[in-house]
């Protein structure tokens, strides 16, 4: 009975025929089994479960993404945890920013204070001179030359200003780890005295045509405005979250999560590797300090007052949340539609 029915098996020679029907009928078995089973499935009573278990499906793949990329958007978590785990000592740092400002001013009135209490942003260069001379030396000289001139593999720190040299060393992209790479964002190796020190040292070896250290007073910032500058100025580069994104030749743009107020403000004013530098002309001193408020209060710190928070992982994570309830609902309509034809 196998025979006429399976067209692989040769009918003309029987004696070859027989390992090649048990083959064929264990198809044939197999092949009836899922059509029952398809017939099981359509049956009226389990038909209600299918939709069911589409949105459930796809319920399930929305919360694996969600989870995926999540940590990496939530505060920085993972994203920080996955290339440096910086997280736990410089969410620490914005707090000491404010005594350190205090610090110089101990040494040598630098006198930042009673300035900042109407300007959005004042500018200073720390006077630590001698301290800074060694730990260059030993820290740097090795490829910025012996007074920060540059050399064959390091460029000139000459002129740069206070705040290019601060952001570079307290962000930890200097001293430089790797060459084949950006310089990347790493738990800086010296506390605020020493890398004022460093800056000092290296902005008395000239004239400086770069910014002072940027002092962000965020008492009068507008969230608002800092919101819409963000999304004019930064967020084609570090995302709409401040997650961060790869840009063109290996190169990317790092994640806003960690960086303290002055470090967001030194980015913008000196515009490090790849990212563009934003003077007076393009930014004032007051949209600096909006769009520092909203880095360090809404994009490290989000409240989600406003919209589905869905814990801040993010508009592709929201878009699965859509299709979960979107299709999933449409289709329980619809074979609750079919069902009543
Ligand atoms: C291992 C070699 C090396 C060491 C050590 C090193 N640097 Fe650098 N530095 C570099 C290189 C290479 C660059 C260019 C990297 C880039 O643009 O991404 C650079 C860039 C910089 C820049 C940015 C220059 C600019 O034009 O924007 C600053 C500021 C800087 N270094 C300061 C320092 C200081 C301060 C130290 C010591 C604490 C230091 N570096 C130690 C190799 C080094
Ligand atoms: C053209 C793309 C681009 C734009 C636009 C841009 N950035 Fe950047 N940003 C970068 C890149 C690239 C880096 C890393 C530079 C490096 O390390 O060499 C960076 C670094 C930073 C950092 C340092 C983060 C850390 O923790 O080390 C901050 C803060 C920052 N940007 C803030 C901003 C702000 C605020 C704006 C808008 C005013 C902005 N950026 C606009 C590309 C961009």
């Amino acid at each position: 009975m196998t025979q006429p029915t399976d067209p692989l098996a040769p009918s003309a020679d029987p004696t070859t025929s027989s390992p090649a029907t048990a083959v064929s009928s264990r198809k044939a078995m197999s092949l009836k089994k899922a059509l029952s089973l398809k017939k099981a499935l359509f049956r009226p009573r389990l038909r209600h479960l299918l939709p069911v278990l589409v949105v459930a499906g796809v319920g399930s793949f929305g919360l694996l993404s969600a989870v995926l990329p999540g940590g990496a958007a939530a505060a920085g978590t993972s994203a920080a945890a996955g290339t440096t785990t910086t997280t736990k000592p410089s969410t620490t740092k914005p707090s000491t920013t404010k005594p350190s400002t205090t610090k110089p001013s101990t040494t040598k009135p630098s006198t930042t204070k009673p300035s900042t209490t109407k300007d959005p942003i004042t500018y200073s260069t720390p006077k630590l001179v001698p301290e800074g001379a060694s730990l260059f030396q030993i820290n740097c000289s090795s490829c910025h030359g012996p007074t920060g001139g540059g050399s064959s593999v390091a460029p000139n720190l000459h002129g740069l200003g206070a705040a290019t040299i601060d952001f570079w060393i307290s962000t930890g992209r200097m001293p430089l780890a790797n060459f084949a790479t950006q310089a990347t964002e790493k738990p800086s190796r010296f506390n605020r005295q020493q890398t004022l020190a460093i800056v000092s040292y290296v902005v008395s070896q000239g004239p400086n045509y770069g910014p002072g250290i940027p002092h962000v007073n965020l008492k009068h910032a507008n969230l608002a405005d800092g919101e819409s500058q963000f999304v004019l100025n930064c967020a084609a580069c570090h995302t709409i979250t401040g997650a961060g994104d790869t840009l063109a030749d290996g190169a990317y743009a790092p994640s806003l999560h960690v960086a303290t107020a002055t470090q967001v403000a030194e980015a913008i004013r000196t515009g490090p590797g790849n990212m563009p530098r934003f003077g007076q002309g393009q930014l004032s001193d007051q949209q600096v300090a909006d769009i520092v408020a909203y880095v360090t209060k809404e994009i490290q710190h989000p409240n989600d007052a406003g919209g589905l928070g869905l814990g801040g992982v993010g508009p592709v994570a929201e878009g699965f949340v859509a299709l979960l309830i979107g299709v999933g609902g449409m289709m329980l309509i619809a074979f609750w539609l079919g069902e009543r034809a």
